[in-house]
């Protein structure tokens, strides 16, 4: 069961006709917490919630230093990679104005995480991308959007509901499925839970590790927005230097919240965004560079695929769960709260 979802994910990548290294792994909570050192660095607390994973180097203000070296442990499957990646947390929003935050679950096939993420990272073959420099860091998707980005096939931020238990049968292949994948939030009760998926740019202008909107240092392909493993489309001479594919997703165990009767008379659905987006559209991810050495331009370079590569090493998640960082902004985030955390009552 362990690895049906990756082959079925290896046959897809087949199917598309080129031989995709993949990274696939999981990586628990490591803090819930207010603070955002790419958005909002030094800012205590910062505009909304995250939910950080990774290395415990997260912290207000990040150097652009070798993070690797400032962070002991991790909650990733490989012991070499101490990066950071965060995205908004879900909340639901009572009838009576309250909300609540809605707990991630364990994605499929990634064993027993305690909620956070699953990372991938793509490229379109061995040796044929360049892995991010110490220091790196980027931002992709809009908070402020509350319309379509209308890029049909190639979205890069969906979700999926999971129409049962055991996500309904239906992983595979995020962001390519207008038929299964939205831009904004399901419309409808979600039986197994809702899939986040959030979508890096996959070329960089060579030099830069950051940008004052931590997003202009990296740019989409010329044929625009690169979809979940399609990944060998050419880079625009402004941002010439291929990148693996950063991609996120995220299961919110929406189980507890499903009950019509407490969703909204309207008609429209509950949930919400912790930055106070209720429609979707605004979901946006959060990545620090953190792996050790070369050893993601190594896996990269490697064939190496899911949660393996020869030369790196892994830790199972009783281990990586032990790695916490301690909450900066100590606030309540799991009561029934009249306010989203940072955000006016409304
Ligand atoms: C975070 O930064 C503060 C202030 O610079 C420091 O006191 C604290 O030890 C840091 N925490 C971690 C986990 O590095
Ligand atoms: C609001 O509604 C929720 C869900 O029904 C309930 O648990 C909570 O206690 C209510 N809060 C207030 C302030 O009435």
């Amino acid at each position: 069961m362990l690895w049906l979802g990756l082959l079925t994910l290896a046959d897809a990548v087949a199917a598309q006709g080129f031989s995709t290294t993949m990274l696939r792994f999981g990586c628990s909570q490591v803090s819930i917490d207010r603070i955002d050192p790419l958005v909002e660095p030094g800012g205590i607390p910062s505009a909304h919630v995250h939910q950080i994973v990774g290395g415990d180097a997260f912290n207000a203000t990040m150097p652009y230093e070798d993070i690797s070296k400032l962070a002991k442990c991790t909650t990733c499957t490989f012991d070499q990679d101490l990066s950071n990646y965060w995205t908004a947390n879900v909340y639901f929003k009572a009838r009576n104005g309250s909300y609540k935050r809605v707990p991630q679950m364990v994605n499929d096939a990634i064993g027993a995480a305690n909620g956070g993420i699953t990372v991938y990272y793509t490229a379109p073959g061995p040796k044929t991308v360049t892995a991010f420099k110490p220091g790196f860091r980027m931002f992709t998707g809009d908070a402020m959007r509350r319309i379509s980005a209308n890029q049909g096939r190639n979205m890069q931020s969906c979700y999926r509901c999971y129409t049962g238990p055991n996500f309904g049968g239906n992983t595979m292949s995020p962001c390519m499925d207008p038929k299964l994948d939205t831009e904004h939030f399901p419309k409808t009760p979600c039986p197994g839970g809702i899939r986040s998926s959030v979508i890096f740019p996959i070329c960089w202008d060579g030099k830069n590790l950051d940008s004052p909107n931590h997003m202009d240092h990296v740019a989409h392909p010329t044929s625009g927005p690169a979809s979940f493993a399609v990944v060998n489309a050419a880079c625009p001479p402004s941002h010439p230097v291929k990148i693996p594919q950063v991609h996120y997703e995220i299961v919110w165990d929406t189980t507890k919240f499903n009950n019509k009767n407490e969703w909204p008379a309207d008609g429209s659905q509950p949930f919400v965004l912790s930055s106070g987006d209720p429609t979707g559209y605004g979901q946006h991810g959060d990545y620090v560079f953190g792996w050790k050495d070369d050893t993601l331009q190594h896996a990269m370079d490697n064939r190496c695929f899911g949660p393996t590569c020869r030369g790196l090493t892994t830790q199972g998640f009783d281990k990586a769960n032990k790695c916490q960082v301690k909450t900066v902004v100590k606030e309540d985030m799991d009561g029934w709260l009249p306010a989203l955390p940072g955000q006016h009552h409304g």
